[in-house]
């Protein structure tokens, strides 16, 4: 199932593009600013959510022009439709039904990886467990409905815990929910890991990565509902201190090591980093090889030697998923040859154009 065709109307600095494509990779080029990452970002509004840039979808409408925006895309024989009215929220329509924005995750698996997620391993846990999610997610359908009735009765414990509520009567029912949904959560994240685990190729150029799924408290077993529900009665006072729950499996991290010496990721060179990330992203599409995916590459190639990128370009090219690639210029595409298409992309004032370059 290939995508092949996508376009934008009115879409951050595109008045309209249209494009159409084939299984081929695409490889974007254009100097900074001329719009590249607004089209990958548009294509991660194929996926539910807010796209990579998890921006608010009046901001994504084109500046100095009063009509939203709207992408279309053409699967198979499916048409996707997505659009935002000005200052609303956006909508999804597939083959001409209105459809909430999880139904897009049924016909396409959208993975990326952005030079925002070059510090994804020095930074704070947080964006480690996003990431961690959205892999799970990406595998797991489910855990999207698991991790919003966690979130929902922790927030109700949150409240109690800040209205200074102490009698146990009130957290029992709301600590079982939240052991019952974390501990499945945490199940789906560590099969995640194991499917990636088995995904990853290993070798030079990408090294496979050892991951690991850290709790956040201690050596908190959060596969055990009981021990979830043990831990969070015996925290209510610290909790209560502090206003909020700082135990449970909404407060676990990703460890990542590699290689002979099982360097941990954080102390990795940039490029090394890169290379990790970019090995979990192709053994997660790997893993998803029965459904379609669309991998969005925002400059990838910046922090790659020659022989990585080469190497990058002969994986990609290997594997059923479509891809769109980025950079500031046609050499760093060089090494694809013919196996993949190219775009040229400029900027003429406040509006991005493209042409096929082949
Ligand atoms: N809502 C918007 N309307 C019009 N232009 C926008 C909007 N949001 C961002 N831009 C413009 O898009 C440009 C960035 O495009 P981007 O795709 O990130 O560039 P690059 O080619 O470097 O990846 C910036 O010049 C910015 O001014
Ligand atoms: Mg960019």
């Amino acid at each position: 199932m290939t995508l092949q065709r996508i376009e934008l109307a009115q879409f951050r600095s595109w008045p309209r593009l249209d494009l159409d494509l084939d299984a081929r990779p695409l490889a974007i080029f254009g100097p900074n600013g001329s719009g590249k990452t607004n089209i990958l970002e548009a294509a991660s509004m194929l996926a539910p959510g807010r796209g990579f840039r998890a921006a608010p979808a009046p901001e994504q409408a084109r500046k100095g022009v009063e009509a939203g925006w709207r992408i279309r895309a053409g699967l198979q024989d499916h048409l996707i439709e997505t659009q935002a009215a000005p200052a609303q929220s956006r909508v999804v329509v597939i083959d001409d039904k209105s459809v909430p924005q999880t139904a897009l995750a049924r016909l396409l698996r959208v993975i990326w990886l952005v030079p925002a997620m070059d510090r994804l391993w020095t930074e704070a846990p947080e964006g480690r467990r996003r990431y961690l999610d959205r892999v799970t997610l990406s595998l797991m359908p489910d855990h999207a409905d698991l991790a919003l009735t966690y979130e929902k009765a922790m927030r109700e414990r949150n409240r109690l815990l800040r209205d200074q509520v102490s009698d146990p009567g009130w957290y029992r029912a709301l600590e079982a929910r939240m052991a019952e949904a974390g501990a499945a959560l945490t199940r789906n994240r560590l099969t995640a890991l194991e499917r990636i685990d088995a995904a990853q190729e290993g070798g030079r150029d990408f090294p496979a990565a050892r991951l690991t799924l850290l709790p956040g408290e201690g050596h908190a077993d959060d596969t055990d509902p009981a021990s979830i529900a043990d831990r969070m009665a015996a925290m209510r006072a610290r909790d209560m201190a502090a206003g909020r729950s700082l135990t449970g499996p909404h407060r676990a991290d990703l460890g990542a090591h590699w290689g002979p010496e099982d360097m941990p990721a954080a102390l990795s060179s940039t490029g090394e980093q890169k290379a990790l990330l970019l090995s979990l992203i192709l053994a997660n599409a790997r893993a998803l090889s029965d459904q379609p995916v669309l991998l969005l590459l925002d400059e990838v190639a910046a922090h790659l030697d020659a022989d990585r990128r080469a190497a990058l370009y002969d994986r990609i090219a290997a594997m059923p998923a479509q891809s769109l690639l980025t950079g500031t210029g046609p050499e760093l595409f060089e090494a694809f040859g013919t196996r993949a298409r190219a775009l040229s992309v400029t900027r003429d004032g406040s509006r991005s154009q493209a042409a096929w370059t082949d």
